[in-house]
């Protein structure tokens, strides 16, 4: 059991992302749609039905501007969660749009300029401040995690960019990774995961449980840690 939820109740949390051979999420430009098949976007759709909410970081939303709603398989959207420290998501963000932004919480940074705050509920999305990362000007992942258990969120789908799922899995936050990697190689290009600091193999994060899986060209790991 991790460290964190003997401590404070946390949402499960799911790690997905789409890959490519050589382990990019995006090439150098940052473009990242689509790395998977038709078939594995489907089965991202269920996942996301799936789940309570689903999380990214402002990056992700600032690079890709996603809906992150579901449309590729029936069943109901999950809250929609930005981690975005200073607020710097813009207006016209599709998830902040007409449709969406009444099911839209963006998780800031305390001392986050509430004048933006205020702006951004406006559209009908809702602000939340959750303490600051030690010293970093970032939020703080087990304070924005615990505010989600408080709104009775259980299960949180988090799709992405390499920060966040960098920072989940530095702090030992994440309980389930799926990766979909499919048949291409990019080069250079957008890690998925960052340092962890891991310098001898045998440091290397294991898992309790690996499934493996095809869908189309793609390959699924779906690993519980
Ligand atoms: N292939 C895939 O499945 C997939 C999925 C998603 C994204 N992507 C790609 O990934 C790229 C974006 O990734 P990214 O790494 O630039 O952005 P990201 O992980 O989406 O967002 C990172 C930003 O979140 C904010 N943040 C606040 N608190 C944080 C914390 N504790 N830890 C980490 N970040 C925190 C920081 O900005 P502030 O300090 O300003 O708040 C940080 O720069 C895009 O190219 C996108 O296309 C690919």
């Amino acid at each position: 059991m991790r460290k964190t939820r003997l401590t404070k109740k946390l949402p499960f949390v799911t790690v997905k992302y789409a890959q490519s051979l050589d382990g990019r999420i995006a090439t150098s430009t940052g473009d990242s749609q689509w790395i998977s098949s038709p078939a594995s976007l489907k089965f991202a759709h269920r996942l996301r039905r799936d789940h309570d909410a689903v999380m990214v970081g402002i990056g992700t939303v600032l690079k890709d501007d996603p809906g992150l709603t579901v449309r590729l398989a029936s069943g109901s959207d999950p809250l929609r969660v930005i981690i975005d420290s200073r607020l710097r998501i813009p207006l016209a963000a599709s998830v902040l749009s007409t449709k969406a932004a009444t099911g839209t919480l963006i998780i800031a940074g305390e001392g986050a300029n509430q004048k933006r705050a205020r702006r951004i509920e406006r559209t009908g999305a809702t602000v939340l401040f959750a303490p600051r990362e030690g010293k970093t000007a970032r939020v703080s992942l087990v304070d924005a995690l615990s505010a989600l258990t408080d709104r009775g969120i259980r299960s949180v789908l988090v799709e992405g960019g390499a920060a966040l799922i960098t920072s989940l899995l530095s702090a030992r936050l994440v309980d389930r990774m799926v990766v979909i990697t499919a048949p291409k190689i990019i080069g250079r290009g957008i890690e998925a995961i960052c340092d962890l600091g891991i310098m001898r193999l045998k440091d290397a994060m294991t898992f309790s449980s690996v499934r493996i899986r095809r869908l189309g060209p793609d390959v699924i790991f779906d690993c519980l840690i």
